[in-house]
């Protein structure tokens, strides 16, 4: 398996997301996948919000598309194509506020693009990303994941399937501000399973 790994806590030191993504990585690099691609989303100068050249772009034909629309659009082109193209993910999801950090946010307007990993047909829109396998860590200070006010893992769910991709295993680093070794430890043991 090709995997594209995606970070995106802004921390590098401490981040208790990118040390079990780390434990993770190892483990499927062990059974002989391979990281093919790695975002680091805070650190990644194609993650930006775009302006009005990136939304007229998305919806302009290509010959039509002024030199700024061609420009705003080709990092999400970018983005897109490298998604469709892993065959699994590893995807490290700090809780911020309940939800995705606002960087993780960013990516995935940019990578939900009609043409490379959906498409609308008469009936609705139908995700193009088929026998993916997708592993998302979340991390939170005080929230329990599974609770009704962690808004994660539904909306990744939820996200992960619009685009096809319904093979997603969540490990979940809940309450690490309560209880860090504790909340390591749990995570470790869904790792171990996998
Ligand atoms: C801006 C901000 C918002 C946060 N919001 C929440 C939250 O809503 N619920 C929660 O349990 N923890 C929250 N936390 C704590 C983080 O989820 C926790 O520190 C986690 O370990 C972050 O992931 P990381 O260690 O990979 O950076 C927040 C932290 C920050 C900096």
């Amino acid at each position: 398996m090709n995997i594209l790994r995606i970070d995106s806590s802004p921390r590098r030191d401490g981040s208790v997301s990118r040390q079990l993504a780390d434990v993770l990585q190892q483990k499927l690099e062990a059974s002989g996948n391979k990281i093919t691609n790695h975002r680091d989303l805070y650190y990644d100068e194609l993650i930006t919000l775009g302006n009005e050249d990136r939304y007229n772009g998305y919806f302009t034909p290509p010959e039509m598309q002024t030199d700024a629309q061609i420009a705003a659009v080709a990092g999400s082109n970018e983005l897109a194509i490298e998604f469709a193209n892993a065959d699994a993910y590893i995807i490290a999801a700090p809780m911020y506020n309940f939800s995705v950090t606002a960087a993780l946010k960013t990516y995935i307007d940019l990578i939900s693009r009609a043409g490379i990993s959906f498409n609308y047909l008469p009936e609705g829109p139908i995700g193009l990303l088929k026998n993916k396998k997708a592993y998302v860590v979340i991390a939170t200070g005080g929230t329990p994941v599974g609770s009704e006010v962690d808004f994660v893992t539904p909306y990744l769910k939820t996200f992960l399937g619009f685009l096809g991709i319904t093979d997603v295993t969540f490990i979940a680093a809940d309450l690490v501000n309560v209880n860090l070794e504790e909340g390591i430890a749990k995570a470790n043991d869904t790792i171990s399973k996998i």
